[in-house]
């Protein structure tokens, strides 16, 4: 779910509403705002579907003007998306406005208590219960919305930012952090809360990373942040580095087309600064040596999109800086008792850095001793506070649910991790680091020429595939997890069944599916760099091929081996091995997208997803 706060000078309505466009991708089915007008009068409007729903809604019978409110955009857990259970949730005669994201997890109990007290509730959600709690502990503390609202949050259990304000208190929002993000953005004679600096940005950069188990209370002219009980606790400042414009569309179609475009220089950018005289240098891992030093073992964690990218960073890691690396689910991780010690360096990769799964993986991990590193592309995000050290990937805001240019902007962190780890331990000599060095700088013109040259064929076919019913996808070696984001990327925005393959595997079992017309995409090594694999995947091209499939196949530009058994070829520049799937990934992230709309789909905002899951 997406939260904004504001408390300032202008009316809020407009403040609130450009906020949750930029927080839609943390989930769109439903929306909602509460503002308090010049009366002192709370008002609120919410409703099921997306944030355009409530807007047009508002247009036709406004809300008064009111100088603070909130605002939430809603990923549903608790109750399906009705407008009852969209949030705000009122309580205490609908005077208090109450939002949340998160899971409450002692709710049902809560409910119990308060019921047995005489409350009746108009939702099925947590978050209701929070609200009908926090107002009977405002009459408890004598109307003191503060007090109140740290009596509270120490009853909750589970994971929640939470936002509340009372119209006796206008120009005051509440909110408080356990496991979820919030941000504060500093404004002059107004002040900011959001899920994400993104709700803020375009009127402020000057932001506040809250921690664990704080409270903020902002108010036009002021900030307190307080631990549970009300101590004053010292916050991090720090600014956004993009601006408003990094996060709109511009003249796209998408922000998918957008960010597919960009991919080049989430690479480019991923690297900048991190390499002096041919060699990796990252300025965030100074002084950390000892973090790789005494590793015997390296396990990357995270999900989705990010886990692909991790299957990648396995070979570099492995083949740059000899530990031995498992890549694991962050949801199934920590459920079965993981073996972890000092020596194991556990390292994290989230876009928003703030997968709930994630994030409870990285602090289990830590609870049992092992070192963490993660790889995250949003500032001041909770997993990176969470970490013994951090490298970012700088791909800039990415807002469509699918991610696409955070994926190569992933791969390029672990690559200079791997290269970093490399030299550390000296295991990695000078010239094949210069070597591999010299590849990645070149990374993103090829990924230019992909977009130049065959984006538009590769859109072509999409189209020409529009009613396809199944895709398949295959690859080897690095090749295999790109088979798996290609296949991953399809089922988010097109709905299509997808599955990726390791091409070895076909014919112990899936090779039964194959029949006249299936479509294949085939991900083919190079034949220059690697020739035993690129002839073993041309062999399981003519076993799917003698069973009727159609085959696309991904290959290098000159590969004249693949032209007998292929019935599309796209092409993409030569590349060494380890290179092949920053490359090789950009047409997969174009034909998902051209096929999602060839369909007529919303490609930025695929059903029943959302970008950032905050709850586990
Ligand atoms: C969600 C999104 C995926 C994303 C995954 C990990 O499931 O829908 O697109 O890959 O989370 O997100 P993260 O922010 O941790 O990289």
């Amino acid at each position: 779910c997406g939260i904004v706060g504001y408390v300032g000078p202008r009316p809020s309505e407009g403040i609130l509403i450009s906020g949750l466009a930029r927080l839609e991708y943390r989930g769109y089915d439903s929306a909602g705002i509460a503002v308090i007008d010049g009366d002192g009068t709370l008002g609120m409007r919410k409703r099921a579907g997306k944030l355009s729903v409530l807007r047009d809604d508002l247009k036709r019978t406004p809300l008064p003007d009111g100088t603070t409110g909130i605002g939430h955009t809603r990923w549903a857990t608790h109750g399906g998306p009705t407008d009852q259970n969209a949030h705000p949730h009122l309580a205490d005669g609908g005077k208090l406005a109450v939002i949340h994201n998160g899971i409450i997890e002692n709710f049902a109990a809560l409910k119990g208590e308060l019921e047995a007290d005489g409350a009746t509730f108009l939702s099925e959600t947590d978050t209701e219960v929070a609200a009908v709690l926090l107002a009977r502990e405002y009459h408890a503390h004598g109307d003191d919305l503060q007090a109140a609202f740290r009596a509270t949050v120490r009853r909750l259990e589970g994971a929640f930012t939470l936002l509340a304000m009372h119209e006796d208190h206008p120009g005051l929002v509440v909110g408080a952090r356990r496991n979820s993000p919030l941000v504060i953005g500093l404004g002059e004679g107004e002040n900011f809360l959001g899920s994400d600096v993104a709700a803020f940005v375009e009127h402020t950069r000057h932001a506040l990373a809250i921690g664990q188990d704080q409270i903020v209370s902002i108010t036009p002219g002021a900030v307190q942040v307080t631990d549970f009980d009300g101590n004053e606790v010292e916050v991090e400042p720090f600014d956004v580095t993009w601006d408003a414009a990094a996060a709109e569309k511009g003249g796209w179609s998408s922000f998918m087309a957008k960010e597919v475009s960009e991919e080049p220089d989430a690479v480019a950018n991923t690297v900048r600064g991190r390499i002096h005289d041919g060699a990796v240098v990252i300025p965030e891992l100074d002084g950390l040596d000892d973090l790789f030093r005494g590793i015997h073992r390296i396990l990357v964690i995270a999900c989705g999109t990010a886990a692909y990218a991790g299957q990648v960073g396995k070979y570099a890691l492995e083949q740059w800086a000899r530990v031995p690396v498992d890549v694991e689910l962050a949801h199934e991780f920590r459920y079965r008792d993981p073996v972890l010690d000092s020596g194991t360096l556990v390292v994290s990769i989230s876009q928003s850095g703030e997968t709930m799964d994630t994030l409870m993986a990285v602090k289990y991990a830590r609870e049992r001793g092992a070192k963490t590193l993660s790889i995250c592309n949003t500032q001041g995000a909770t997993i990176p506070r969470e970490s013994d050290a951090i490298v970012y990937t700088h791909a800039g805001p990415e807002v469509a649910v699918a991610s696409t240019k955070a994926f190569v902007a992933q791969i390029t962190a672990l690559y200079l991790l791997a290269l970093h780890v490399g030299r550390v331990r000296g295991v990695l000599s000078e010239g094949d680091s210069a070597q591999a060095v010299a590849e990645l700088e070149g990374v993103a013109d090829k990924i230019a020429w992909i977009l130049t040259h065959e984006q538009e064929r590769t859109t072509q076919l999409a189209r020409w595939m529009a009613d396809t019913r199944s895709v398949l996808f295959l690859g080897r070696h690095v090749g295999f997890p790109i088979a798996l984001e290609g296949a991953l990327k399809l089922k988010e925005i097109s709905y299509i069944h997808a599955e990726g393959f390791a091409a070895g595997e076909l014919k112990h079992g899936p090779i039964a599916l194959i029949e006249p017309g299936q479509p294949v995409f085939v991900i083919v090594p190079s034949p220059v760099f690697s020739p035993l694999l690129h002839d073993k995947v041309v062999s399981n091209i003519q076993e799917i091929r003698a069973r009727g499939a159609r085959v696309i196949v991904i290959a290098e530009e000159g590969d004249a081996a693949v032209l007998p058994f292929a019935d599309e070829v796209l092409r993409i520049p030569l590349a060494g091995p380890l290179f092949e799937p920053l490359l090789a990934v950009v047409p997969l992230h174009i034909f998902a997208m051209g096929l999602a709309e060839a369909k007529g789909l919303d490609v930025d905002q695929p059903r029943n997803l959302a970008k950032s899951v905050t709850v586990e």
